[in-house]
């Protein structure tokens, strides 16, 4: 299993391009399975959780062309069989929206439950109650989901009882088909919710509120081929700036949206940060200056994502003065805590609380640490790099599920960091 090193110290500074969003473009392949024509989907990242998903599609007889610029053209029309199996699913829990979609355009489907990071328990209540009430007939045998509907899935009136991302993209998916009008309320409204919208219409889809936490689908009888860009990777975005931010560096991030950041930013911003943004570009400067610790709750879009909360508050170990951070989406969300205080970080957790309470220190000190899920992980290389010495994180397949070539980027920017291949 491959590990970094890195020698902290360094403060970064350079110029780097942001990849294509991986949550964007992991949905918007799924969405695939709805149309008779090819899809072409472009600014794909090269990551692991996309060449899961290829993989995915490709088991269920879906042909893929990919060229030299990653751009991905599906012929979802070839599907030979509509079963995602146990083995596939189990990595990654975005592979389970394919069951809507197979199920909305040939009336049946065989899902494995989902995997996918150990963050809590994170069911997939809302999407089987979305689609039962738009008439699937579903029941669970051998861990399997198997869903059936006679004819087409009807339209329906939906209300969530929690915002989810998946939830609602998988219901709005398998909405376009349906026979009937869909009401969606309490969606959640995160960008990527969006950018699928304007993929699916595109595709021929009547969508109409994406963005906001209500969502009208008018189901149309058949979707259509289409291109599609898929927007700029916001946590990615968000990754390289705290990281910059910790070592007091300075960074210009092009091919970015800063408009789906603004929690963010204004978190950087009370942290010390110099920032100006153009259309799609950011650019943040800390002067070589020590950030000053921030304070945050993490909450559904637009608040500040639970996707970036372990990366500040690796931040925060190192920042001036104390701040709490507190997860409100995913239980079992702090696992970084434990490796930071290893290296000398000052985080108090107290038993089943939601909130962590981070002291800053001066340095910290590198260490061999490691995470088990994604976000985790990457804010160890964090870490790391505000740290005195060498610290070596393992298990980094899974930063290589969620991010493109994390080592080279880090190089770009100056950082002291290498792939150890085992
Ligand atoms: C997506 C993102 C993930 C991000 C998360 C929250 C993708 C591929 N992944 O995950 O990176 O961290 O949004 O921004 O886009 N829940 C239920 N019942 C359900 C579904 C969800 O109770 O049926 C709960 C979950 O346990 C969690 C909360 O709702 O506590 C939010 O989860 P959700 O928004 O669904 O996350 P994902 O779509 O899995």
């Amino acid at each position: 299993m491959d590990k970094l090193l890195i020698t902290g110290g360094t403060k970064l500074d350079g110029e780097l391009r942001i990849s294509g969003a991986k949550n964007s473009a992991l949905i918007i392949l799924t969405s695939s399975l709805l149309s008779n024509e090819p899809v072409t989907i472009c600014n794909v990242p090269h990551l692991h959780d996309i060449t899961t998903m290829i993989e995915l599609l490709g088991c269920m007889g879906v042909e893929m062309v990919i060229d030299e610029k990653r751009n991905i053209e599906v012929h979802a029309n070839t599907i030979k069989q509509f079963t995602a199996p146990y083995e596939l699913v189990k990595t990654m829990r975005a592979s389970f929206l394919v069951l809507g979609p197979m199920l909305a355009h040939y009336g049946q489907a065989e899902v494995s439950l989902p995997g996918g990071c150990a963050i809590g328990p994170r069911p997939v209540d809302q999407h089987l109650q979305g689609l039962t009430a738009m008439g699937a007939d579903i029941y669970m045998e051998d861990g399997y989901v198997k869903a059936s509907v006679k004819g087409r899935l009807k339209g329906a009136h939906i209300l969530f009882d929690v915002k989810t991302v998946g939830g609602t993209e998988h219901i709005m998916m398998s909405a376009t088909l349906a026979e009937g009008r869909t009401v969606m309320e309490n969606c959640a409204r995160e960008p990527e919710i969006v950018d699928l919208a304007d993929c699916l219409i595109s595709m021929g889809a009547d969508i109409e509120g994406q963005g906001t936490d209500t969502i009208v689908v008018n189901g149309v009888e058949e979707l259509k081929g289409c291109r599609h860009r898929v927007i700029p990777d916001r946590v990615e975005t968000g990754t390289f700036l705290i990281a910059v931010a910790a070592t007091g560096g300075h960074v210009k991030l092009k091919d970015a949206q800063p408009d789906h950041l603004e929690a963010v930013l204004l978190k950087l911003a009370d942290a010390g940060a110099e920032i100006s943004c153009g259309k799609d570009w950011i650019e943040l400067d800390m002067k070589g200056r020590k950030p000053k610790a921030v304070s945050l709750v993490t909450s559904p879009y637009p608040a500040f994502p639970t996707d970036l909360q372990a990366q500040i508050m690796a931040m925060n170990c190192i920042a001036e003065g104390s701040a709490t951070v507190t997860e409100t989406v995913f239980e079992n969300r702090f696992m970084h805590i434990h490796e930071m205080n290893r290296m000398g970080a000052r985080i108090k957790l107290e038993a089943n609380s939601t909130t962590a309470y981070v002291e800053g220190v001066e340095l910290l000190k590198g260490a061999p640490v490691m995470a088990n899920d994604l976000r985790a992980s990457v804010s160890l290389v964090i870490a790391g790099l505000v740290a005195e010495g060498n610290t070596i994180v393992d298990r980094i397949y899974h930063i290589d599920r969620g991010y493109e070539q994390i080592e080279e980027k880090l190089q770009l920017l100056g950082a002291n960091v290498k792939r150890i291949a085992a």
